[in-house]
C-alpha cells in the first residue's frame, strides 16, 4: 500500500501523473456515499495552477472537485482502502495497479509504458477534437469563419456542443442497437447538437443513423433543410411541428405505440433527444420519447415555470421555499425529480447528470433514461409522485397527462 502512494506521491509531485481510477468499492462501505461506484482523477490547468479534478462516479450522478496536489494525496489516502479495494495509476513512464484483497493485502503491479503517452491538462477538454470545424455546415450554421475557426462568440456554444456529443457517445455505447438509429431532437432550434451529433455519428463513429429535428420555428426549419441539401447529408431532415403534435415521419415508421404503456418490443424511435425545449415541451417531448419505445431518452430541461407557478399558487411554503431563490430551485428539482420518477415508471433507468459547468449554463442537468426489462414497482412511484406533489401543494405536474392518453 505504501508503495503504492509513494509512487502516486512522486508522479503528483514530479508531474509524470496521468491519471488514476478507483474501482471496486468495498462491500457496505457508506463513506462518502453508498452508490460510489468509481473515481476518476485527472490534472487540469485552472487559473494557471496545476490542480487534479476528481469525477466522482455515483449510481445516477457525477460530482466533479479539484484538489491541489497535496489535497490529492490526502483524498486518496482516505479513499484506499476505506472504500476502494483497487487502484490504477497512469503515468507518463509506468501503470500501476493496486489490489487489496478482502482481508486487506494490498498487491502492487507495475508495468513500463512503452508508446509516448501524454498528459492532458485542458479543463473541460475534449479528446481529439470530436467535431471537425472544418466540415462546411459548420461556417454556414454560423459557428466558425469561413476557415473552420470557431468565432469568439460561439465559443461557449462550441463547448457545449462538444460536452453534449462527448456525453451523448457514451451513454448511446451501453445501448443495444439493432440496424438504423433513428433519432429525433425535439425543439432543435439553429440546429447546433443536432448536426454535431449527426456529424459525429455519422462520421466518426460510422453509424447509420436517421436523424430529424423537430422545431415550431418555421424560418429555422426551412434555413436548416437549405444547409442540409447544400451539404448532402443523408437521412437527415428538420421538420416543421409542434412537439406535441409530431409524428414520426421516417419512411420505416408508422404510428405510435397506441398504449405508451406497452414494452417496446416493435419501438419506432430509438434516440429521443430534448435540449432546453422551454417549460412543458420538454415534457412533451418526453411523452413521445416514451409512446414511440424510444430505447434512450435524453433531455436537458430548460425553465420549469409550471411547477414554480403551482407552488406558487398553493401557498404552501416551508422553511426551504421561503427563500425566493430556495423556491426557485426547489421548483427545479421537483420538476425534474417527477420526470425522471415518469421515466422510471415507464421502464426507463433514468440518471440525472451534469451536463456542463455552470459557468457555460445554468441549465446544466442532463436526464438520461435507457429503457430496462427489469421490474419497476410502479406502486412506490406513483406514491413518491403524489408525496411530492402534496408537499409542495402541487396539484398535477404536466407529464402526468401521459397517464390519461
Ligand atoms: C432554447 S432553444 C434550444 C435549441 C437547441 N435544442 C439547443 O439546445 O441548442 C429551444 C427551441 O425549442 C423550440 N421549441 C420550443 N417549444 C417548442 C415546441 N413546443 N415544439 C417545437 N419546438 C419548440 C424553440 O423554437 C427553440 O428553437
Amino acid at each position: 500500500m505504501q508503495n503504492f502512494i509513494n509512487k502516486l506521491q512522486s508522479s503528483l509531485n514530479d508531474g509524470s501523473f496521468v491519471k488514476l481510477t478507483l474501482s471496486k468499492p468495498k462491500a457496505n462501505s457508506q463513506q462518502p456515499a453508498a452508490d460510489l461506484r468509481n473515481v476518476y482523477v485527472k490534472p487540469i490547468i485552472l487559473k494557471n495552477e496545476k490542480m487534479f479534478s476528481f469525477t466522482y462516479r455515483y449510481e445516477r450522478r457525477d460530482e466533479t472537485k479539484n484538489y491541489d496536489a497535496e489535497q490529492t494525496l490526502e483524498v486518496i489516502n482516505q479513499l484506499v482502502p476505506n472504500v476502494f479495494l483497487n487502484a490504477s495509476l497512469f503515468t507518463l513512464t509506468e501503470d500501476i495497479t493496486l489490489l487489496i484483497s478482502k482481508k486487506g493485502k494490498a498487491t502492487v503491479m507495475s508495468k513500463a509504458v512503452k508508446e509516448q503517452r501524454e498528459q492532458n491538462v485542458q479543463h473541460d477538454k475534449v479528446k481529439n477534437r470530436l467535431i471537425n470545424t472544418d466540415n462546411p455546415w459548420w461556417f454556414k450554421l454560423g459557428l466558425t469563419t469561413r476557415e473552420g475557426k470557431v468565432t469568439a462568440d460561439m465559443q461557449h456554444k462550441f463547448k457545449q456542443i462538444c460536452k453534449y456529443v462527448e456525453i451523448v457517445d457514451g451513454v448511446m455505447k451501453n445501448v443495444k442497437f439493432d440496424g438504423k438509429i433513428r433519432i429525433a431532437d425535439m425543439g432543435a432550434g439553429k440546429g447546433y447538437l443536432t448536426f454535431a451529433l449527426y456529424e459525429y455519428l455519422t462520421q466518426r463513429c460510422k453509424y447509420d443513423i436517421e436523424m430529424e429535428g423537430v422545431e415550431i420555428r418555421p424560418d429555422l426549419v426551412v434555413k436548416i433543410n437549405e444547409i442540409i441539401k447544400e451539404s448532402n447529408l443523408k437521412d437527415f431532415r428538420f421538420v416543421e411541428s409542434s412537439i406535441d403534435s409530431y409524428q414520426l415521419s421516417a419512411v420505416s415508421c408508422q404510428q405510435p405505440i397506441a398504449n405508451s404503456q406497452q414494452p417496446t418490443a416493435n419501438s419506432q424511435l430509438d434516440v429521443l433527444i430534448a435540449l432546453h425545449a422551454c417549460n412543458t415541451a420538454t415534457d412533451d417531448a418526453i411523452i413521445k420519447g416514451i409512446e414511440y419505445g424510444a430505447k434512450l431518452i435524453i433531455c436537458a430541461p430548460c425553465c420549469h415555470k409550471q411547477i414554480r407557478q403551482e407552488m406558487e399558487k398553493s401557498g404552501k411554503i416551508d422553511v426551504i421555499t421561503r427563500y425566493g431563490i430556495f423556491m426557485e430551485r426547489q421548483a427545479v428539482m421537483i420538476t425534474d425529480t417527477i420526470r425522471a420518477l415518469i421515466l422510471e415508471y415507464f421502464g426507463y433507468k433514468t440518471q440525472v447528470m451534469e451536463f456542463i459547468e455552470m459557468e457555460h449554463t445554468p441549465k446544466n442537468i442532463l436526464l438520461v433514461g435507457r429503457k430496462s426489462d427489469a421490474p419497476v414497482d410502479k406502486k412506490a412511484i406513483l406514491y413518491q409522485i403524489e408525496y411530492l406533489k402534496n408537499q409542495y401543494g402541487i396539484e398535477k405536474h404536466y407529464l402526468e397527462k401521459i397517464f390519461l392518453d
